[in-house]
């Protein structure tokens, strides 16, 4: 594959607009209040994001009891683990390969997980310390609009043709790459560039991926967000790609876990509940 351009996010984020969110995807949460997942839910049927505002900090606990009510939790290689904390170590601590979300590296647009079989419908992060030197700023495309403006000829390909997807190191679980196409007959994405296996591409990828890259990091399809303490962003991770910008700031900590869309027995769960007091010791 020839080597694809290097794109400046921080650049295309001061050129894109900022993300603006219909209101049924933006709630204030109060200490104490009822909490009304079904309104989530809705927004997230309706527009796949939802931003949730905390108005108090009780260490996770009602960022985990929110997700566990909107769908089905997605765990890491060790099996009970959901919950992923994002925080930049040093290299000298780690002797395993390190995932990414733990470098301070920008991230590229992408979807999560584009190497599994069964990819989560969504992924939910909590901030419990914002960037605070203008660092590890968010970029969002809604798929939808770039799918509106692909070739024919591209997007057939990229809904016809499999690539093969690498499964990085960190995440091995047995397999060591998966055959699928990068946009589905829903029009869904799966996508990470670098771990796409470039040798086995045919010129009409080549082509159709160079084309898909071109109009994601057009400022006309980005949007900018930026996330501050205690407020959970839910993104869809098949109608969205996301991308961050480089982390300035080494104290930056936020908390994520992706999900499975409710199956009918989890979907069956009381609407709403009563919140657990937070538990301001732990
Ligand atoms: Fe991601």
């Amino acid at each position: 594959m020839r080597k694809v351009p290097q794109y400046n996010l921080e650049g295309i984020f001061s050129k894109s607009q900022k993300l603006k969110l219909h209101e049924i995807c933006c709630y204030a949460i109060t200490h104490q209040e009822t909490i009304h997942y079904n309104l989530f839910l809705e927004a997230l049927n309706k527009y796949g994001i939802c931003i949730l505002s905390l108005n108090y900090r009780d260490n996770s606990a009602t960022f985990k009891q929110i997700i566990k009510n909107l769908g089905t939790l997605h765990s890491h290689k060790e099996k009970d683990s959901f919950l992923w904390n994002i925080k930049v170590l040093r290299l000298e601590k780690s002797t395993q390969p390190l995932a990414r979300s733990h470098k301070d590296r920008e991230f590229h647009f992408h979807t999560d997980c584009s190497y599994e079989e069964n990819v989560p419908d969504y992924f939910a992060l909590y901030v419990l310390h914002a960037d605070q030197k203008s660092g590890g700023k968010n970029l969002i495309v809604v798929i939808k609009s770039v799918i509106g403006a692909l070739s024919k000829e591209s997007l057939k390909t990229l809904q016809s043709d499999p690539v093969t997807i690498k499964v990085p190191q960190e995440f091995y679980k047995g397999i060591a790459s998966i055959q699928a196409c990068i946009i589905d007959e829903n029009n869904n994405i799966r996508y990470r560039r670098e771990i796409i296996d470039s040798n086995h591409l045919t010129s009409k990828q080549v082509k159709a991926i160079g084309e898909l890259e071109r109009l994601v990091y057009s400022p006309e399809f980005c949007r900018g967000l930026i996330l501050s303490d205690d407020q959970i962003l839910i993104l869809s991770n098949k109608k969205y790609l996301h991308a961050r910008t480089h982390i300035k700031d080494p104290e930056r900590h936020l908390q994520r876990i992706r999900f499975f869309k409710a199956s009918p027995t989890i979907a069956s769960t009381p609407s709403e509940t009563k919140q657990e007091s937070p538990n301001l010791n732990k």
